[in-house]
């Protein structure tokens, strides 16, 4: 495969030409990444090519809480979370576990992170269709939680997580 780097976002990466197929993924990456990380709302992490800068596939962090309601079943009333906010995989590099590779990593941050400031979940929130994709293919611990109306929330319990590893 092409070499490829791995590295935040920054104003250097090309990033135009991008398509994942989703177009709110390709106009978030488009529009409102960069900005985002500058305001520190979003974390955009990417692999992109080496020769050319140009951004093949990316994914962002956040930080985040689950309330009331959702949160009851650790038995408080706020959870704070690592949100994987958007995932995304150009058409032509597709099938190459990039975003398999790219969670992994969204992992490994998180669980860093919770060791400097608390947080228990890595938390996704995708379409219905890609929760196979969470629970057999990324196949990292991600724990169905709940459906809602269009969309499927899952996640990693970061101490089960750590505790399992140790
Ligand atoms: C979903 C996406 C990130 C996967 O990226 P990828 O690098 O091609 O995926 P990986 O190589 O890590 O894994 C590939 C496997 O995932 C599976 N997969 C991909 N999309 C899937 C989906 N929507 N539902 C279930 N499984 C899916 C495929 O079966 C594939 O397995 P195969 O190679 O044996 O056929 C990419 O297809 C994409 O950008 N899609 C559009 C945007 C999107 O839906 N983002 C997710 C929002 S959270």
């Amino acid at each position: 495969m092409t070499d490829l780097i791995f590295k935040e976002l920054d104003g250097d990466v090309i990033i135009e030409p991008f398509d994942c197929g989703d177009q709110v993924i390709n106009s978030f990456l488009n529009t409102l990444a960069l900005l985002n990380q500058k305001r520190k709302l979003s974390k955009t992490y990417t692999f992109c090519v080496k020769d050319s800068n140009k951004v093949i596939a990316f994914l962002t962090l956040s930080a985040s809480q689950l309330n009331t309601g959702d949160a009851r079943i650790f038995g408080i009333d706020k959870v704070p979370i690592v949100l994987l906010g958007r995932l995304g995989v150009d058409n032509n590099y597709k099938h190459k576990n990039l975003g398999i590779a790219l969670i992994k990593i969204a992992l490994e941050k998180s669980l860093e992170a919770s060791n400097i400031i608390a947080c228990r979940l890595l938390l996704v929130e995708t379409t219905l269709d890609m929760k196979s994709y969470y629970l057999e293919k990324v196949n990292m611990g991600f724990e169905w939680f709940r459906d809602r109306k269009n969309s499927s929330i899952l996640f990693i319990d970061l101490k089960k997580y750590e505790e399992s590893t140790h």
